[in-house]
């Protein structure tokens, strides 16, 4: 059943977008993520994902992501099970059900106050999963985040969102509180800054992204000294394109042959520390 949901900001409305993204994933014959729970929570929201304009093509790019940025977290988890776990601009998804950590666990999800006070009300809760009702762009929201353990860091959909100041500062201010780990989120080009800006279907949020995008994956290493690039995950080369309807797979795989138009697509871009 739906719940009142309070007047969110047009930043925090964005959470929708993403949300039924997934929701409409899980109802596909072909789903990539199979998020049933993302279903469930958008019509507590009341949000019809049936309903919502999106093309089929970004829905795909959303699930994708959002299981390549899943695994990010499920192999740094195999390899440090007493990790601490960041979910920036968690929004209304529910990675630490997908991911299913153990209970050496803890998980920390922030977002801004009106999306952090729907998701207390329609995200199940689990043990050890903390939310921070906070803007990124602060300073001390981290401080409720135990600094002594390795962390893997996700931000899905997220960075678009951040002036390019405050991106520069979190990056910062991630590097030098934790001793280790990684770093992960979808990049966005400058062509995907431009095209987010033009799209019918993206009129929404056209005018929340204020970050210019960047080409160079490489380019945050020179922002935040420490970074480290380890890998540029195309989607245009994931295994699950062998699931995309017959022409849409043929031009994937031809964009996969360059580099280049791969990162015209959606790529996800992951740093150690
Ligand atoms: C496109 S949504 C993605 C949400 C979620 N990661 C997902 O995949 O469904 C972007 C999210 O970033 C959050 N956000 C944007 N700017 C933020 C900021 N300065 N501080 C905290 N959260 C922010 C929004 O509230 C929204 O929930």
């Amino acid at each position: 059943m739906a719940i009142e949901v309070p007047a969110l900001t047009p930043v925090e409305e964005s959470s929708y977008l993403t949300l039924c993204g997934r929701a409409l994933d899980s109802r596909s014959p072909r789903s990539i993520l199979r998020d049933t729970l993302a279903d469930e929570v958008a019509v507590k929201v009341g949000q019809d994902p049936a309903k919502f304009p999106m093309a089929a093509s970004s829905m795909r790019d959303v699930a994708l992501r959002a299981k390549k940025l899943d695994g990010v977290v499920r192999e740094f988890v195999a390899a440090h099970p007493d990790a601490v776990v960041l979910d920036l601009g968690v929004g209304l998804d529910n990675r630490a059900f997908r991911v299913d950590t153990p209970s050496t666990v803890d998980w920390y999800e922030v977002d801004l106050p009106g999306v952090a006070a729907v998701r207390r009300q329609v995200v199940p809760a689990r043990p050890n999963v903390h939310t921070i009702a906070a803007d990124l762009a602060d300073e001390h929201w981290i401080d409720q985040v135990p600094s002594d353990r390795p962390a893997v860091v996700v931000a899905d959909g997220l960075v678009a969102f951040l002036g390019q100041d405050d991106l520069v500062g979190l990056l910062n201010r991630l590097i030098s509180h934790f001793p280790g780990g990684d770093i992960a989120f979808n990049g966005y080009t400058r062509f995907h800054v431009w095209a987010i800006k033009r799209y019918k279907g993206a009129a929404s949020i056209a005018d929340l992204v204020i970050n210019p995008g960047f080409d160079d994956p490489h380019a945050p290493e020179q922002w935040a000294p420490g970074l480290h690039l380890r890998e540029e995950i195309f989607l245009t080369r994931a295994p699950e394109i062998a699931t995309y309807p017959l022409a849409i797979r043929l031009f994937t795989r031809f964009a996969a042959l360059s580099e280049g138009f791969s990162r015209r697509g959606t790529t996800v871009l992951h740093y150690t520390f």
